[in-house]
């Protein structure tokens, strides 16, 4: 007998879900499988979303955005850290890559996403429209004030998820992938507001992005998850730039908020560039930082 066909062990609390592998009716976080669970835990994260895959649901529209997030990925962490009935808040949520990957999670899920930008907005709820996607709610405003809007303020969350601008980096010229797939090197900040993150001094924009992380901090369950984007920027001369680090320093300032560890994602979608080429070493960094904390109260 092959071990595929040796019969599962499920012990009390075992529900036999098939080629899944065995659910632990004690789960309290998903509904994953112990099999499922392994998988999502790999610190390394690799995956292919081409720009023509099918998981990368409305990129036609999505694409007006500087750096919109694949679906796919979304639903994947979505899936991990809520349960069918998960509620999500995305503070940064541009054309809705979280809103969009919580509509293909399923269930009975619901994202509340915030965006400055209208037209942003307005792309995601045209892939709504013709990808026949469940819309979800966007709100229009400085997440700052998120807590002055009903659909946040009224409702426990059980997953934050922020992909927040870094600082002046939008405001930069474009270089590799960002110019390869517009065409164009020239800057092309996410707005022209002061209270884009994407415009702020790197002085200015740790306490701002930390203000807004409490806020959905305030709106978090005990226990549930908040999960962060990041990208290091290249290191200066004096200045090793380790974003991510300084990143979890700052949001660890928040009382309760405590850093579990993270996930290294990389999209093999992406090209390399000859930077530095024949002269110095200049890295291509082509992946990103999954940064997990958790509320403990
Ligand atoms: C990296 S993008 C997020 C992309 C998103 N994950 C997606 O899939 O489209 C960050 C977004 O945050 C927005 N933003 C910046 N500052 C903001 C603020 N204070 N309040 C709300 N949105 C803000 C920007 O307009 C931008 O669209």
């Amino acid at each position: 007998m092959s071990k595929k066909d040796e019969p599962k062990k499920l012990g009390k609390n075992g529900v036999d879900m098939g080629d899944r592998g065995v659910y632990d009716k004690r789960n309290t976080l998903n509904d994953l499988t112990g099999k499922e669970w392994v998988y999502f835990t790999n610190s390394v994260w690799i995956t292919g979303y081409s720009p023509t895959a099918k998981e990368n649901v409305g990129l036609k529209y999505r694409k007006i955005h500087p750096s919109p997030k694949p679906p796919a990925l979304m639903k994947d962490i979505i899936e991990f850290f809520t349960k069918s009935d998960g509620k999500i808040l995305d503070p940064f949520c541009g054309v809705g890559g979280t809103l969009l990957g919580a509509a293909m999670a399923g269930g009975d899920r619901q994202a509340v996403g915030i965006e400055l930008e209208p037209k942003f907005i307005e792309a995601y709820q045209k892939v709504c429209e013709t990808e026949n996607m469940q819309l979800m709610t966007m709100i229009n405003d400085d997440s700052n004030n998120m807590l002055q809007h009903p659909e946040v303020s009224e409702t426990v969350f059980d997953l934050v998820i922020a992909d927040p601008p870094y600082s002046d980096m939008m405001s930069k010229e474009r270089t590799g992938q960002r110019k390869k797939l517009y065409n164009d090197s020239s800057p092309m900040p996410y707005t022209e507001e002061s209270v884009d993150l994407g415009n702020m001094s790197q002085e200015d924009f740790f306490p701002a992005l930390r203000n807004i992380m409490q806020h959905c901090f305030s709106r978090l369950k005990n226990k549930g998850y908040m999960v962060v984007f990041c990208k290091d920027f290249q290191p200066q001369p004096g200045k090793p730039n380790l974003l991510h680090a300084d990143i979890i320093n700052e949001l660890c300032k928040i009382d309760g908020l405590v850093y579990r560890g993270m996930r290294i994602w990389h999209d093999q979608a992406m090209s390399l560039f000859p930077f530095g080429y024949p002269y110095s070493f200049v890295m291509n960094q082509i992946h990103q930082y999954v940064l997990i904390f958790r509320k403990e109260q």
